[in-house]
């Protein structure tokens, strides 16, 4: 240590996070890198020596929330002279340069590969230096670090299984922040998995930019599944984002055969035309695209499916638009998140296609696709009513403390009467009422995976 310099064990940290799952995943390792220095996790900024903002940067939006939350940060900074700010994340990755340079706020700037490097970042800064590690790697996965969930409700986790992405879509920022694709070894995720399990968890979500492209030697993400629902049968399996060019048949047949493997499926469709898929640089046709959804509806009984879609990209006509819309009609999906297409500077896109489509245009297909979406999600949760599931209770129902909440197999959200049931068990409920977001329910009784499915196949 430097003359002068505090010992970086007596300073208290807070991260604030915004953006995708993965990215909360980070912040639990980058938490588990500072504890390891002695540091103090403070949950108030307003106490923190040290604050540290996880960023998102795959639409502007995302950006400019980042943007006003560092300018509230400067004035923290006018009552605490010695107070040091960083950016982590994909915004690091992007605008490095100008986080440094026209916010005099930040002294921090840290790339999603370089968290490791983050102790001594902000030791540098100590010496009154601005310090940046915007590295990428090839190699990081951080895969010798156990994360530490601070937040979160003690039931479900995210495990973290690759990292970057090699796509390459036109619109996406991804592969430019966060890198090449690389995969984490079989073993760490499986050990992972078991703490959590030792831990009271009951459900994980195992997280990648592209996750049917999981390679570990010769083991794939379905050997990856595999092996994760034997690590604990009584915990639920989820797994985010799966790509349409790559879907494996064989995951297919595991998630119907295996009770805890959850009859859940998000796959991004983005659009619903050939045309645009091809400009989209997403490698499917929208036939392809329909004849897999209608494979895994095959396979998976009471499949539950959800996508991304984008509206307004560019070069996007009526036509183009109408026959997203007609996809969504015909997969007929139980979420969707929506989003209006948002230039993104160097990619493929931003430097081969304009952003022509005008802003209220997007906005009004936008609101076309949701207000459809929601009717599709309100009848099919109508269609619930009457109907049992098994329910992983999460906590109390953020309406009432009388009310329980979790999510069912299928990830829809269920409230219930609160009755003797704990955050943790498993409860058989039956549908009683729905809303588009919603199923209402009457609790049946607790249960667990197994007594539940093995009822069902006697009977
Ligand atoms: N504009 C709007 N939405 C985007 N997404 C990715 N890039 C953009 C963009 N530039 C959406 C995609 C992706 C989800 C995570 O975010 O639908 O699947
Ligand atoms: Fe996650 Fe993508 Fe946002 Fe980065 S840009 S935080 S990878 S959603």
């Amino acid at each position: 240590m430097k003359k002068n310099q505090t010992d970086i064990k007596t300073k208290s940290f807070y991260i604030e996070t915004y953006g995708c799952q993965m990215n909360f995943a980070d912040s639990e390792i980058v938490n588990a890198i500072l504890l390891e220095k002695g540091m103090n996790p403070v949950s108030d900024a307003k106490l923190a020596d040290i604050i540290l903002v996880n960023t998102c940067s795959i639409r502007e939006n995302a950006e400019t929330k980042v943007w006003n939350r560092l300018k509230e940060f400067r004035g923290f900074k006018a009552q605490n002279k010695s107070l040091t700010v960083g950016v982590l994340g994909c915004m690091a990755e992007r605008i490095k340069d100008q986080i440094i340079e026209e916010e005099q706020l930040v002294d921090i700037v840290v790339g999603p590969d370089a968290y490791r490097d983050i102790p001594r970042l902000i030791e540098e800064v100590e010496d009154g230096r601005k310090a940046v590690n915007v590295l990428l790697s090839l190699e990081e996965t951080y895969a010798d670090i156990a994360p530490i969930r601070t937040t979160g409700n003690g039931v479900s986790a995210f495990v973290s299984i690759m990292r970057g992405c090699d796509n390459m879509c036109s619109f996406c920022v991804v592969p430019f922040t966060r890198g090449r694709e690389r995969s984490r070894p079989l073993e760490s995720i499986l050990n992972e998995i078991q703490q959590l399990s030792d831990q009271g968890y009951k459900e994980v979500t195992l997280l990648g930019q592209n996750v049917n492209s999981y390679k570990d030697r010769s083991y794939s993400f379905s050997t990856l599944m595999d092996k994760a629902s034997l690590v604990d049968p009584e915990m639920r399996f989820r797994f985010s984002s799966p790509h349409p060019k790559d879907f494996p048949d064989e995951l297919l047949h595991l998630i119907a055969e295996k009770p805890n493997l959850c009859n859940y499926i998000h796959i991004p469709a983005q659009a619903g035309s050939d045309s645009m898929l091809e400009r989209m640089r997403r490698p499917y046709t929208r036939d392809q695209y329909l004849q897999l959804i209608e494979k895994m509806k095959g396979i998976i009984p009471g499949l539950s499916l959800s996508t991304d879609i984008i509206a307004g990209f560019c070069g996007e006509t009526e036509e183009e638009h109408q026959q997203t819309l007609s996809l969504m009609r015909e997969v007929e999906y139980d979420l969707a998140y929506m989003f209006a297409y948002s230039e993104r500077e160097r990619t493929l896109a931003y430097r081969k296609f304009e952003d022509d489509v005008p802003e209220e245009v997007k906005k009004r297909r936008l609101s076309e696709i949701i207000s459809q979406q929601m009717s599709i999600q309100h009848r099919r949760n109508h269609d619930e009513i009457g109907q049992r599931h098994v329910v992983l209770v999460e906590g109390t129902s953020k309406r009432s403390e009388q009310q329980m909440s979790g999510r069912t197999d299928t990830n829809k959200i269920a409230v219930f009467d609160r009755k003797e049931f704990e955050k943790g068990d498993y409860v058989e409920v039956e549908i009683t009422e729905a809303t588009s977001a919603t199923l209402i329910a009457k609790p049946i009784a607790r249960t667990s995976l197994g007594a539940y499915y093995s009822a069902i196949l006697e009977a």
